[in-house]
């Protein structure tokens, strides 16, 4: 197809865009009880893998930006400098060969450069893959689905969804994480900038990613590969926690679901419902594992993959409809009535 420019079209593309952004906006407000736009932070890094990548960016950057203003400043002189004075002059100025040496540089300089910075971006590909297996790494199985991350401690026999926490080393040491990276469906990636560069999660193949970090933090994360209708509301979060912390949030997901009497109601409606085919709750007879483990549900911040705090009103408008919040996703809308839907929540809402 060609593509033709016109200033009408640039206008609507524009308007398209900006309908977008704006769309964007209104519904990260709709959803309500939504911190406004937390959007990962890129340049900070918090580990020497996402040092080496912000090092290497601004040094493409300052590269990139002397031939920038070089070319936009002598482009600024010529166009001055050399204009047609006389308007009427119909005659094209002298048509002249080039000179060598000229020719000569503006082909090896580009060169270089491209050397130079393919150089640099391998040396840095190097440093990232190359960072060995550390005593002490905790050892993290991802795995991406549409439209969730799940998250498994094989050591500790834990299994959470869209929130990992990982500890921090003590007296300011580094804590080395390794991350196996897999796909249940489609290509995914794991991006948490501020922790390391992106990496591909693919069906049948096993990726692997090494960051550690001794800052107490929650780092933001993205889905990085177009994985299908809603690939945008793939968010992810990295807890990292002190050693203490860490270990007491093991113990607690090592447990197994809380059973509190007087939310039986809905601990019966939820396992009579197709709820228990995708989703697991230890210790009942729920053990799907096509969604999310909800074992300890409230111990995470966030519902629908980082997009909504994990609060009961969202929890109630989430299990009323999911399709409200997240068009498209797996989970589908149950026809529940309002009272239903309570109950339900009434009993997830024990699950600590
Ligand atoms: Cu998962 Cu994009």
């Amino acid at each position: 197809m060609e593509f033709i420019w016109s200033p009408a079209g640039s206008v609507s593309l524009i308007g398209r865009v900006s309908v977008a952004i704006a769309a964007l906006l209104a519904s990260r407000v709709a959803l309500g009880d939504t911190d406004p736009l937390q959007l990962p932070v890129i340049l900070d890094p918090a580990s020497p893998p996402a040092e080496s990548i912000r090092d290497l960016f601004l040094l493409v950057l300052a590269i990139t930006s002397v031939i920038f203003f070089l070319v936009a400043g002598a482009l600024l002189v010529f166009v001055i400098r050399f204009r047609n004075k006389h308007t009427s002059a119909e005659t094209e100025p002298p048509q002249i060969y080039g000179s060598m040496p000229i020719e000569l540089a503006w082909t090896v300089a580009p060169l270089l450069i491209v050397v130079v910075l393919g150089l640099v971006v391998i040396r840095s590909l190097i440093e990232i893959k190359a960072e060995p297996s550390r005593p002490g790494e905790v050892k993290i199985r991802v795995t991406g689905h549409q439209w969730w991350w799940e998250f498994e401690y094989p050591k500790w026999g834990v299994i959470t969804a869209n929130e990992m926490v990982i500890p921090v080393g003590t007296d300011g040491q580094q804590r080395p994480i390794h991350l196996k990276l897999e796909s249940a469906d489609v290509i995914h990636s794991f991006w948490v900038p501020r922790l390391s560069g992106k990496t591909d999660l693919i069906p049948n193949h096993v990726n692997e990613m090494r960051f550690r970090t001794s800052l107490k933090n929650t780092y933001l994360g993205q889905c990085a590969e177009y994985c299908g209708t809603e690939h945008a509301k793939m968010l992810l979060r990295v807890e990292a926690r002190t050693e203490d912390d860490f270990q007491k949030w093991i113990d607690i997901q090592q447990k197994p679901a809380v059973e509190n009497p007087e939310v039986a109601a809905g601990r019966k409606k939820f396992l009579s419902l197709a709820c228990a085919n995708c989703h697991t709750i230890s210790g009942t007879p729920a053990v799907g594992t096509f969604g999310p483990n909800l074992t300890h549900l409230m111990s995470r911040q966030t519902l629908a993959a980082g997009i909504i705090k994990n609060t009961p009103k969202n929890l109630l408008r989430w299990v009323h409809d999911p399709q409200v919040i997240k068009e498209g996703c797996r989970m589908p809308d149950m026809h529940l009535s309002q009272a239903e839907a309570q109950v339900i929540v009434d009993y997830l809402l024990t699950l600590k």
